[in-house]
């Protein structure tokens, strides 16, 4: 199963980060991204809201939904419980690691250095979150990355917009491309999701080119 959630994020090639503070919002969210054509979301678990909104938008059906941010094996549990289908950290912990191999949830650990990929390798996974993308090297930083790491797929995150999605995409090794341009904080808190489906289809466009 988990191997089959990968394969429907690098399908999508589009990550919305999503920072919701309020578990309502997350149906609404859930339609206007199913709406720009984008059927995925990666909650963060940074507000006290993650899990309810986890647990809505894997209710709400259309969404395959993954929990971000998520530091510790605690927060798997949390998240898994929620119906989190993967799990995203913005590092390599063993112990996070370990907890969703438990569960036999899919798990993106982040790694941007060969000592990171080499310790992710070493825990049976093949596929990671570059993050933070922009400031570890940008595009070159993963192409570079991927010649001794021939098998390893990246999910570049943090600090990309649609202006830079092209040279990201555009890497052989790249799966897909995370970020929170497409559910801005303040669009979700305003309630205002006409925005968010453009935004999301705006992305869902330049990704198809
Ligand atoms: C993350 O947790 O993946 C990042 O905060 C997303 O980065 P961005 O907000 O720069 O897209």
């Amino acid at each position: 199963p988990p191997v089959d959630v990968l394969d429907r994020v690098t399908a999508a090639r589009l990550v919305p980060v999503v920072v919701l503070d309020d578990a309502a919002a997350a149906p609404a969210l859930a339609d206007a991204l199913v709406a720009g054509g984008l059927p995925v979301a990666e909650v963060t678990f940074r507000t006290p809201a993650a899990a309810d909104a986890v647990r809505a938008m894997a209710d709400h059906g259309g969404v395959l939904v993954g929990a971000g941010t998520v530091l510790t094996p605690a927060q798997v549990d949390e998240a898994v419980a929620a119906g989190a289908r993967f799990v995203v950290s913005p590092g390599t912990s063993r112990a996070v690691v370990e907890r969703c191999l438990e569960h036999g949830v899919a798990v993106l650990p982040g790694a941007v250095t060969a000592t990171e990929v080499q310790a992710a390798l070493e825990l049976g996974l093949s596929t990671v979150k570059f993050f933070p993308a922009a400031t570890s090297g940008g595009p070159a930083a993963v192409r570079a990355l991927a010649a001794p790491f021939g098998g390893v797929r990246f999910v570049p995150t943090g600090g990309i917009g649609p202006d830079d999605l092209a040279p990201w995409l555009a890497v052989p090794s790249v799966a897909a491309v995370g970020g929170s341009w497409m559910v801005p904080r303040d669009l979700l808190a305003a309630g205002d999701f006409d925005a968010v489906r453009d935004l999301t289809a705006h992305a869902v466009a330049l990704a198809a080119r």
